[in-house]
């Protein structure tokens, strides 16, 4: 007999669960939206024959499945109490809905866990956050070595997986795997996001591709280590699941305790990557924790990295920041070297006060001078990090997490704070909050430059998860206490964007390289997970310091416009033809920001090299055309832009200061036939406005 069915409908998806009342409720349906009166038809298992050579019951794909008595694919769980109670089974389930969010408690009494799953979907962006709970029921431990935060379906035709690896310098580099019958799985086990195991995953139908076509997109919100793997299963379809990886012994709950995992945001899309895309973005706009309850327009940043380094003489950043402030920046960025002893990576992280030798009179002049001109100041800080040479590990050497009898791994010459211990958070909160309080400071870009290895307690005990709460608890704490001020996170570049640390920031550096080429691609896959207002980007030197090659200031602009504009370098060396230049293209982010972030975004591929980025909405957008490589042929192909509606639209090449006559076009042309863009040499790029008549 059929179970109950559970149905949840989005704008354009719908999943279904049935509960037959014996066990875990089983997977029926997760893809296009169905009608809001769909009969789901006979029950799972009513008209199955059980397959010869099977159990005479076989155990069916279930919201968490467990592995053990019948189930023999991938557990949701993987626990044991002193090697026993590894087979877990639920006998019975309890399934409450509330508008659009279903919880489901399972339970297994013979093995003593407790099961509850979370299932909300946002029926606005079809985007649904899932996590499990376990709570041990039993009298002893329960060791446990993986829980998936999510099961999640996809279909028989599920062909290709889209993912994400990288590495400083180089994040976010597409793979497309193909999903063949043997499991694909992708670990991380570098104790933060990095910049290699990006959490997250698309998952495409068919031929799905950038506009159209089934695609399925899951990512984990969670800074640490993690996991996802994506199985066949014996009826054809697959089962993907999310969630942390666990070092051995990592997680041993006492009776009674539980263990809640991060938050899985999925979703599905009829509109292939840029669908899936797009539903993110608006989970993620719901995510991000505004001052003030909004987002103010993007302010156009200067970071002194690029173009100072460790070398800081408060004379010459005053005079960089009246040249900032007279091409139009509105936050300037104090970045690594100024606290005490800081001349280069070797030393000083931890003791974050001015360094008295460069500052005599602390930041505050340089600070005021700064809002004095009419920009924010913000500060860089890496607080989770100590150097063996600074007098915070000289005083607390037990604070960093090490085991003992074991040496010391160093990356930049730098140790990593054992967060979780309360000291270590108390002076990172009063060290952090004395600098707020004492400058005007408005934003903070919050570092953590290396890989975690490993982190564990000097008895050897494994403390990645903890890490990970502490720092979250930390930037809580701050928050709460300093609600105006913005946070930039940073991982040497863009080793820890995800959707855990997002509520607690307001902005990722995508990456140090600023090469505009690189970015083109590094950017696009950031845009597949998070929207384009909270990804830094900047005009940097030319040429370009992590790899030597130099682009025009227009191109390096055209690429930082996607996102949230900067600028890194040193003003002060450019002439006063470039200056202006520059200045032009900040006054050109500025107008066209409410465009360029906030709504939605496209992006795609046309031939002879030319890759584009559409922003806006289905009434007025711009789209940034871009040439990566020398043209092959000798006329310039029209760029088809799927994404434009059917309608009279009013086009125009814009540029700053300038642009172009006004020409009409129907949608439905420009998106089959596409747009006639001029010729032009590698590395240039053409902006265009439309608008609906
Ligand atoms: C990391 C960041 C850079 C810069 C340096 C400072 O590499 O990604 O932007 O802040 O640290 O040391």
């Amino acid at each position: 007999m059929a179970g109950q069915i559970f149905a949840l409908h989005g704008r354009a998806t719908s999943l279904v669960i049935e509960d037959r009342g014996d066990g875990a409720p089983l997977w029926r349906y997760w893809g296009p939206r169905l009608a809001d009166d769909f009969a789901a038809g006979p029950g799972l298992l009513d008209e199955r024959p059980v397959p010869s050579f099977s159990l005479d019951e076989p155990v069916p794909f279930a919201l968490f499945p467990t592995f053990g008595m019948g189930w023999f694919g991938q557990s949701g769980l993987l626990a044991h109490r002193d090697g026993l109670d590894f087979a877990q089974s639920f006998t019975g389930s309890r399934i409450e809905r509330a508008g659009t969010t279903l919880t489901c408690e399972l339970n297994d009494s013979v093995a003593g866990v407790e099961v509850k799953l979370a299932i909300a979907l946002d029926p606005d962006c079809d985007v649904l956050t899932l996590s499990t709970e376990l709570t041990n029921r039993g009298d002893a431990p329960l060791h446990v070595q993986w829980l998936s935060a999510a099961v999640l379906p996809l279909p028989p035709d599920a062909r290709r997986v889209r993912h994400f690896s990288g590495r400083h310098n180089g994040e976010f580099v597409p793979h497309t795997d193909g999903l063949g019958a043997a499991l694909w799985r992708k670990e991380n086990r570098r104790g933060l996001t990095s910049h290699w195991g990006v959490p997250g995953a698309v998952v495409l139908v068919d031929d799905a591709g950038d506009h159209s076509g089934l695609a399925f997109g899951a990512q984990l919100a969670w800074s640490g280590n993690s996991l996802q793997q994506i199985e066949l299963l014996d009826d054809g379809r697959r089962q993907w699941q999310l969630g942390e990886w666990l070092a051995p012994g990592e997680i041993r709950l006492a009776p009674g305790e539980t263990l809640a995992t991060p938050q899985v945001l999925a979703t599905c899309s009829p509109d292939g990557l840029g669908g899936v895309a797009a539903n993110f973005h608006t989970a993620m706009r719901g995510r991000l924790d505004w001052p003030g309850g909004a987002m103010r327009p993007r302010p156009v940043l200067l970071n002194t990295w690029e173009g100072y380094y460790f070398d800081h003489d408060p004379a010459r950043l005053m005079q960089l920041a009246e040249a900032a402030a007279s091409v139009g920046i509105e936050r300037f960025v104090l970045d690594d070297g100024w606290f005490a002893g800081r001349d280069d990576d070797t030393r000083a992280l931890g003791d974050w006060r001015p360094d008295s030798r460069k500052y005599p009179d602390g930041l505050a002049p340089l600070a005021r001078h700064v809002t004095a001109l009419g920009m924010e100041f913000g500060l860089w800080v890496e607080p989770e990090m100590v150097n063996p040479d600074s007098e915070l590990l000289r005083a607390h050497p037990d604070w960093a997490l090490a085991i003992a009898d074991r040496p010391m791994v160093t990356a930049r010459n730098q140790l990593v704070l054992d967060m979780a211990q309360p000291a270590v958070s108390e002076y990172l909160f009063g060290a952090l909050a004395t600098l707020l309080t004492d400058l005007p400071i408005a934003y903070l870009k919050w570092d953590h430059n290396r890989d975690l290895a490993p982190a564990a307690d000097r008895r050897g005990h494994a403390a990645y998860h903890r890490q990970v709460a502490a720092t979250y608890a930390l930037l809580a704490r701050l928050r709460a206490a300093f609600p105006e001020v913005e946070i930039e996170s940073c991982a040497g570049g863009g080793g820890r964007i995800d959707a855990g640390i997002l509520p607690y920031v307001h902005r990722f550096w995508t990456s140090d390289c600023i090469d505009a080429l690189a970015r083109v691609t590094m950017q696009r896959g950031f845009l597949q997970f998070m929207p384009p207002e909270i990804m830094g980007a900047h005009v940097g030197a030319s040429p370009c310091h992590s790899t030597g090659r130099s682009f025009p200031i227009a191109f390096q602009a055209a690429v930082a416009c996607q996102g949230h504009f900067g600028v890194e370098l040193d003003l002060l060396k450019l002439d006063e033809a470039d200056r202006a230049e520059l200045a032009a293209w900040i006054a050109f982010a500025k107008e066209w920001r409410h465009l360029l972030h906030g709504g939605r975004i496209w992006n795609g591929a046309a031939r002879d090299g030319v890759v584009w980025h559409a922003a806006g909405n289905r009434d007025e957008w711009l789209v940034i055309v871009y040439r990566t490589a020398p043209m092959q042929q000798a006329h310039a192909s029209p760029v088809p832009l799927p994404h434009i509606a059917p309608g009279q639209f009013a086009v125009r090449e814009i540029r700053p200061g300038d642009c172009g006559t006004v020409r009409h076009f129907d949608g439905s042309w420009l998106a089959a036939a596409g747009l006639a863009v001029p010729p032009g040499p590698p590395h240039s790029a053409t902006i265009w406005h439309g608008v609906r008549r």
